[in-house]
C-alpha cells in the first residue's frame, strides 16, 4: 500500500480571478497557476491525483510532466467537494491522503511535511492554519440580504461582502482565538472516506474537508500554515503571486522546451525502380527497402522520434506493411510530425549528412534542402561526405545517412 496520495483540486473555474480560463489553467509568470502548483509535489513521495475541469485532462499531463511529477489525471464536479471525491475514487489504497488547492500554487514544502509528520503522530485530521492578523467584528446590522457565504468559505462573491455603507457593526472578535484554514489538509484515508459517504450530499456545503471529519465528532489538529499557501482567487492575488514568482526567480521561463535526437539509416543499392534520396529522385541505381529506400527522410524519422523519446521508425509505422511498399519517404516524415505533434512537439531544425559515393549531393543540395524544408516545416540542411573508400558505402554497396533533430514545445 503507498502511504500518501496528494489530490490536488484544480477543476474550478476562476470566475473571480475573471481569465476566461479554468483558474488552474491560468498563466502566471510564465507557467500556468498548476505547474507552479505541482512543482514543489516532485520532492514528495507521494502517489499525486490532479483533479481537472472536463476537457482539461490532457493539458493536465503535459502540465505533470513539465513540472517533473508523475500524476494520475481524474475529471472533477461541480464543487470542491465533488472534485475531492473524484480525486479519492482515484487515489486508490493509501494510508494518508492529503487535499490540496491547487490554487494556493505557491505553497511550499514545508506544511506538507508537517502535515505528513502530524498525520504519522496518529492525527486522523491535519490542517495548517495561520493566525488572524486583522481585527474582526461580526456585522451587527444591515448585513446585505444574498451576501451569506454560498457553499464554501471563499465562495463568496460580492464587493458588498465586505463591509457596505449601511451595515452597522457589532462586537469584536477575540482573533487570537482564530485561525484562518489552509491546504494541504490532511487525513487518514479511511476516515476521510467515512466522512465524505456521511455527509452525503450535504458535503456540497462545506467549507472545507477537515469540517466533514469534524462532523464524525473526530479531533482536527492545526499545524502551522505559511503566509506562501495563500488563496490566489483575485486578479490582486494573482498579482502577488507573480510578484513573488519572479523575485524567488521561480518563475516559468516562458521559453520552449528543446530537445535533440538522432537518427541513422542505411539502405544497400538494389532492386529496380528510380533512386530516391531526400525526398527527390535521382539518375542512377535505385537503393533496396521495401519502401522508396530514402535513408536521409528514415534518419530524420528516427531524428524526430528520438528527440521527443518516442521510440523509431519501425515502432511508427509498420515499414513491412504491405501498404507502404514502395512508399516516399515523405509518408514516414508526415506521420512522425503527427505523432509528435500530439505531444506538443515541433521541428526547430534539422540537419542531415549523407554519406556514400553517389549520388553527388553537392550539385542538388539547394533543392534537397528546400524539399525537406518545405517537408518538415524547419529549416532541413544536407551534406554530403565519402568514406575514403572505406566500409560499406566507401565500397560503392550502399548509401547512408545521419540526422540530428532539434525540437520544442511551449
Ligand atoms: N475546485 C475544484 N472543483 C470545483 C470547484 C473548485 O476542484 N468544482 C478547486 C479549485 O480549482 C481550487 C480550489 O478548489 O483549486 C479552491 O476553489 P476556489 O479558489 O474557489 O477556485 P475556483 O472555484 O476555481 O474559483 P471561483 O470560485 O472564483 O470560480
Ligand atoms: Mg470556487
Amino acid at each position: 500500500m503507498t502511504e500518501t496520495a496528494v489530490i490536488v483540486v484544480a477543476a474550478g473555474s476562476g470566475t473571480r480571478l475573471g481569465r476566461g480560463v479554468p483558474k488552474a489553467f491560468a498563466q502566471l509568470a510564465g507557467a500556468t497557476v498548476l505547474e507552479h502548483a505541482l512543482r514543489d509535489l516532485a520532492w514528495l513521495a507521494a502517489r499525486i491525483v490532479v483533479v481537472v475541469p472536463s476537457g482539461y485532462e490532457a493539458d493536465a499531463s503535459t502540465i505533470a510532466v513539465r513540472a517533473g511529477v508523475t500524476a494520475q489525471v481524474v475529471t472533477g464536479g461541480a464543487t470542491r467537494a465533488d472534485s475531492v471525491l473524484a480525486g479519492l475514487a482515484a487515489a486508490g489504497d493509501v494510508r494518508f491522503v492529503l487535499v490540496h488547492d491547487a490554487a494556493r500554487a505557491l505553497t511550499p514544502a514545508t506544511p506538507f511535511d508537517r502535515v505528513r509528520a502530524a498525520l504519522e503522530a496518529g492525527a486522523v485530521a491535519v490542517v495548517p492554519v495561520l493566525p488572524v492578523v486583522d481585527t474582526v467584528r461580526v456585522v451587527d446590522s444591515g448585513h446585505p440580504a444574498g451576501a451569506r457565504e454560498t457553499g464554501g468559505a471563499d465562495e463568496t462573491g460580492g464587493a458588498d461582502e465586505t463591509g457596505g455603507a449601511d451595515e452597522t457593526l457589532g462586537a469584536i472578535v477575540d482573533r487570537s482565538t482564530l485561525r484562518a484554514m489552509q491546504t494541504p489538509q490532511g487525513f487518514d484515508a479511511q476516515m476521510l472516506r467515512r466522512a465524505y459517504e456521511a455527509a452525503g450530499e450535504a458535503r456540497a456545503d462545506s467549507t472545507d474537508d477537515a469540517q466533514l471529519v469534524q462532523a464524525l465528532g473526530e479531533p482536527v489538529v492545526a499545524v502551522p500554515g505559511d503566509e506562501l499557501a495563500f488563496k490566489i482567487t483575485t486578479p490582486a492575488d494573482a498579482e502577488r503571486a507573480e510578484a513573488l514568482l519572479l523575485e524567488a526567480g521561480m518563475a516559468g521561463s516562458g521559453a520552449d522546451e528543446l530537445r535533440t535526437g538522432i537518427g541513422v539509416d542505411m539502405h544497400a543499392f538494389g532492386g529496380d525502380g528510380a533512386l530516391w534520396l531526400a525526398g527527390l529522385e535521382w539518375e542512377g541505381q535505385p537503393l533496396a527497402g521495401h519502401s522508396d529506400g530514402d535513408v536521409v527522410c528514415h534518419a530524420i524519422v528516427d531524428a524526430l522520434l528520438s528527440a521527443a523519446g518516442l521510440g523509431d521508425i519501425g515502432g511508427l509505422v509498420g515499414v513491412d506493411d504491405p501498404q507502404h511498399a514502395g512508399a516516399r519517404g515523405e509518408v514516414f516524415v508526415r506521420a512522425a510530425l503527427e505523432r509528435l505533434g500530439s505531444e506538443g512537439w515541433t521541428p526547430v531544425n534539422v540537419a542531415v549528412q549523407v554519406l556514400g559515393n553517389r549520388p553527388r549531393i553537392g550539385p542538388r543540395r539547394d533543392e534537397a534542402q528546400r524539399v525537406l524544408s518545405a517537408m518538415l516545416g524547419a529549416p532541413v540542411s544536407v551534406s554530403g561526405t565519402t568514406t575514403d573508400g572505406l566500409g560499406a558505402t566507401g565500397r560503392g554497396e550502399g548509401v547512408q545517412a545521419i540526422a540530428t533533430a532539434l525540437i520544442r514545445r511551449r
